[in-house]
């Protein structure tokens, strides 16, 4: 039968609605390849006419083939079969995904985005020492303190805890935020405050509430990943500047500022992961003379600033410049990361941008946490709790570097960090970068690869490996495995490099 008579075929007295029966009619002829990929289906006004229907139903039929991904319509110009016709119609209805490879656009997930989804699995793997995460230690966790506060704020404020609240975050946490940043050396009120999920959301939105793709934007390198994968993310061009033991190297940046319109710089100024440097004091005051001198923001991520292990540091930088400075910090890595509360702190425009930013992303960040950590800072744990946290991260710093010492010292230098939850390595010998993570990975020890960690291709083998989470005796057994994994892939080299040349 031709597609005409199928067509004038319909019945009205059908279990099936008209529309329902056309439709098939077509998605049959074009599976079987009588309507081939590109041909035009009739007019709607024919189609009505050989099927004795009215053409809103014509139109209804097409409308329906379109929603199945087997035509497509241009304006003015008709109705035709789509190329890939034949192939979504013959996709099994309940496939594995894998049509969705052809849809979704290219992914972005960067190397520091990998390397952080490998690192949750290390910590999950009974038989690896998991130095690739920066994760607080259970021992450090207030358990008992926040079981006490969850009851509290459930028993008294339960429907409160379990509604919407202000997308900027909950009044009694703003406040404790704000008299936190007081007692480091801020002036921020609790409306110049904006809690965010973690550190890591306060450096999206920043970053999305000031950039626009093709924007120039600066940072250290090497860096916290997720810094490099949020500027990515918004399209911008992003420019790596060194660090040393000052901090910045803001003469780099200078020369940068020189040939570029650079709109944001994201730093650490405090205990920088993952170097462990602080922003020398000349160079914060040459810092933000820049800033304002060629306009631009600074964005400064203090998750690390509290863990410091000597009695003298530095304040944050915002306290130098509020005009210029955002400020993104967290409890992440003093309190605790899984209860995700971080915020920011800005003043003028770039303020109301972030909150709208905050609103468009996920309304508020949710209300039973922000109650449980303003309770928490109201009775004061933060500061009775920091200095058993500063002294269990010092112990372990030190464990890793006495480890380092006795099982690598002819095979790499490291940075003695003065505080923060990393040790940054760089190897006297570069070696294959991947095969060195491979087969570490195999020995039963893991870290972070430089390269994730910089913006440009790295020029020696460089590794952050945490302490922050382990024991010391598993820092000396993770150390002795990588001292063992690096001297066989040198003495493999070596191996290679003295064959003779046929
Ligand atoms: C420098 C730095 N900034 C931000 C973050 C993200 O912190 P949060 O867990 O609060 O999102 C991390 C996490 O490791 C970090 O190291």
């Amino acid at each position: 039968m031709t597609l005409e008579k199928k067509l004038g075929a319909v019945r009205r007295d059908a279990s099936v609605s008209i529309t329902q029966q056309l439709v098939e009619v077509f998605a049959e002829a074009i599976e079987a390849g009588e309507l081939e990929p590109g041909a035009k289906l009739p007019p709607t006004r024919a189609l009505a006419e050989m099927a004795g229907i009215n053409q809103l139903t014509a139109s209804r039929c097409y409308r329906r083939l379109a929603e199945r991904g087997l035509v497509v319509a241009g304006v003015g110009r008709g109705t035709f079969v789509r190329t890939s016709a034949v192939a979504v119609r013959q996709a099994p209805p309940t496939g594995g995904g894998s049509w969705q490879t052809y849809v979704l656009p290219p992914e972005r997930d960067g190397y520091g985005s990998r390397m952080i989804a490998d690192l949750v699995d290390h910590v999950a793997r009974a038989d690896l020492i998991p130095m690739s995460a920066g994760y607080l230690s259970e021992a450090v966790l207030p358990v008992e303190e926040v079981r006490d506060y969850a009851g509290a704020v459930l028993r008294d404020a339960a429907a409160e805890a379990l509604q919407y609240s202000p997308v900027e975050g909950v009044t009694a946490l703003r406040e404790e935020l704000a008299e936190l940043g007081r007692r480091r050396g801020l002036t921020d009120p609790a409306d110049g405050i904006v809690v965010t999920t973690g550190a890591r959301q306060g450096l999206t939105l920043a970053a999305r509430a000031i950039l626009r793709p093709g924007h120039q934007v600066a940072c250290e390198s090497p860096t916290f990943m997720g810094i490099i994968e949020t500027l990515r993310g918004t399209g911008a061009e992003v420019f790596g500047i060194p660090v040393d033991e000052g901090g910045l190297d803001v003469d780099a940046l200078e020369q940068l500022l020189r040939r570029h319109e650079i709109r944001l710089l994201v730093l650490q100024p405090r205990l920088h992961n993952p170097t462990g440097y602080d922003l020398a004091e000349p160079r914060r005051a040459r810092l933000v003379e820049l800033a304002a001198q060629h306009g631009f923001f600074i964005l400064e991520d203090a998750v690390y600033g509290d863990l410091h292990f000597q009695d003298s540091h530095p304040p944050p930088l915002r306290a130098a410049d509020a005009d210029h400075v955002v400020y993104v910090d967290s409890l992440s890595k003093t309190i605790s990361p899984g209860l995700r509360i971080g915020w920011v702190a800005a003043s003028g425009p770039v303020l109301d941008r972030i909150v709208s930013e905050k609103r468009n992303d996920d309304a508020h960040s949710p209300s039973l946490t922000q109650m449980i950590a303003a309770r928490l800072l109201g009775a004061g744990d933060y500061e009775r709790r920091l200095p058993a946290t500063r002294e269990f991260h010092r112990v372990r710093r030190d464990a890793l570097l006495a480890a380092i010492d006795e099982h690598m010292e002819d095979l790499a230098t490291v940075l003695r960090p003065p505080g923060g939850g990393h040790v940054w390595m760089t190897l006297r010998q570069a070696l294959d970068e991947q095969q060195l993570y491979r087969e570490a990975l195999e020995a039963g020890v893991s870290f972070i690869p430089g390269a994730a960690m910089l913006i440009e291709r790295p020029r020696a083998t460089h590794l952050r490996l945490s302490f922050s989470m382990l024991d010391p005796e598993q820092l000396a057994e993770g150390v002795r495995r990588l001292a063992g994994v690096v001297r066989s892939l040198q003495a493999a080299r070596g191996r290679r490099r003295s064959m003779p040349v046929m």
